[in-house]
C-alpha cells in the first residue's frame, strides 16, 4: 500500500480541533483510495514556545523536510503576544515557509453559491459569484526585508524594507501565469508602482514574462485601487499575483467577500521535489478554540489542495471539495457563516464529519 508521509502542526488556538476534522476526512479519502496515510504531529508556534523556549524548534523543521506534505492549523494567541518580533509564535510559519523554500502560497477564494447571502456584498454582485486565485509571494518583500530600531534624527525610529530581485518575482509570477492559463486565462498583477521602485521592477519583470504565455491576458492594478475592485466586481478576477505584503491584506478582503474567514484554504509551495505545506488562511481564533464551533472546511479545503498538488489525487481532491459543496447547499453552516432561514448551526466535529459522510 502507498504510504503518504504528513507532518501535522496543530499549533495553537482553534488549530488542534480544525486539524482533528481534517484528520476524520482524510481517513475516509485514504480508506476509499487504498493509500496510507502517517501522520506526524509536530509543535509549533506558541504551544511550542511553553514546551521548549522557541517557536519553531529544529526537529519540526527536520521532520517536516522529510515528509511528503505538511498540514498547519494555526499559530499565535494573546498570551504571547508580548513576546518580542522574533520570539513570537508568527516566527514559526514564517521560519518554515524560509526553511521549506515556499515562495508561493496559492490562495482559492471563491464564493459558494449557497452562502451568496452570506456575503456582505451587494446581492447583485454577490450573485454574479467569485473564483480567485490569489498567488501570493510569500519568501520576500517586506516579511523578510532588513528591520530594526535605530536612534533617528528625530529619536528613536523603526524600519522594515521592501526589497525584490528579478528572480524571486520571476519565480512566482511564473506560478501566476501557469495557473491563469490553466484556467480563464486572465492574470493581474497587483503592486504600488506609482510609488514604490520595488513596485516598478515588479511590474516591468512581470510585463517582459508575459510574451511567453500569448494565451494568457495580463493587467496590472495598484492596490488601493484593486481593494476597490475586489468588493465592485469580484466577479471580473481569475488569477491575481502579488506580493507578500499586499497578497496577505487582499486574500483577507477576499475571504471576506465569501462570506467568512472559515472558507479559505491555502497551499504553499517551493521548487518541485520538496513538501508543500497546507493551512487555513484563518488565524488561531484563540476566543474559540475549545468551543467545537470553529469552522474546519478551511482546513479540509486545505487538505483537499493537498491531496491534488502534492499527492496527485485528482478525484479525491475533487470529492472532497464537492463534499463541502453539497454539506454547505445541505444548509449546515458552522456559527462564522451569516445564518440564513432554513440553515443548521453545526459545530466542528459535527461538520468534518458530514463532509466525510459526503463524499
Ligand atoms: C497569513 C497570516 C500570516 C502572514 C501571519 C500570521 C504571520 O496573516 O498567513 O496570512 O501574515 O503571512
Ligand atoms: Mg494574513
Amino acid at each position: 500500500m502507498k504510504r503518504l508521509e504528513i507532518a501535522i502542526i496543530p499549533g495553537d488556538g482553534i488549530g488542534p480541533e480544525v486539524l482533528n476534522g481534517t484528520r476524520l476526512v482524510l481517513d475516509a479519502v485514504a480508506s476509499r483510495a487504498g493509500v496510507e496515510m502517517r501522520y506526524t504531529e509536530l509543535l509549533a508556534g506558541g504551544i511550542a514556545i511553553d514546551a521548549t523556549g522557541e517557536p519553531l524548534p529544529d526537529a519540526t523543521v527536520a521532520a517536516c523536510k522529510r515528509s511528503d506534505a505538511v498540514l498547519l492549523g494555526a499559530v499565535g494567541g494573546p498570551r504571547w503576544d508580548t513576546l518580542p518580533g522574533d520570539r513570537r509564535p508568527e516566527r514559526a510559519l514564517l521560519g518554515l515557509r524560509e526553511a521549506l523554500g515556499l515562495f508561493a502560497n496559492l490562495r482559492p477564494a471563491r464564493l459558494y453559491s449557497a452562502l451568496s447571502g452570506s456575503s456582505p456584498l451587494h446581492p447583485d454582485i454577490s450573485a454574479q459569484g467569485m473564483d480567485i486565485l490569489f498567488v501570493r509571494e510569500l519568501t520576500g518583500g517586506m516579511y523578510f526585508g532588513e528591520r530594526g530600531r535605530r536612534l533617528g534624527p528625530n529619536g528613536p525610529e523603526a524600519f522594515d524594507t521592501e526589497c525584490y530581485s528579478v528572480g524571486e518575482i520571476e519565480r512566482v509570477a511564473r506560478v501566476g501565469f501557469e495557473a491563469a492559463a490553466g484556467r480563464k486565462g486572465r492574470l493581474t498583477s497587483v503592486d504600488k508602482a506609482n510609488v514604490l521602485e520595488s513596485s516598478r521592477l515588479w511590474r516591468e519583470t512581470v510585463i517582459a514574462m508575459s510574451a511567453e504565455y500569448p494565451a494568457v491576458t495580463l493587467d496590472h492594478l495598484y492596490v488601493d485601487n484593486a481593494s476597490m475592485q475586489l468588493i465592485r466586481r469580484p466577479f471580473d478576477f481569475d488569477v491575481i499575483v502579488t506580493s507578500n505584503m499586499f497578497g496577505d491584506i487582499l486574500s483577507d478582503e477576499a475571504a471576506m467577500i465569501t462570506g467568512s474567514i472559515g472558507l479559505l484554504p491555502s497551499a504553499s509551495v517551493g521548487q518541485p521535489g520538496t513538501p508543500a505545506m497546507y493551512e487555513p488562511i484563518h488565524g488561531s481564533a484563540p476566543d474559540l478554540a475549545g468551543r467545537d464551533v470553529a469552522n474546519p472546511l478551511a482546513s479540509i479545503l486545505s487538505a483537499a489542495m493537498m491531496l491534488r498538488l502534492s499527492f496527485q489525487m485528482d478525484a479525491e481532491a475533487d470529492a472532497v471539495e464537492k463534499a463541502v459543496s453539497r454539506v454547505l447547499d445541505a444548509g449546515y453552516r458552522t456559527a462564522d457563516i451569516l445564518q440564513g432561514s432554513g440553515s443548521t448551526r453545526i459545530g466542528t466535529q459535527e461538520m468534518s464529519r458530514l463532509v466525510a459522510e459526503h463524499l
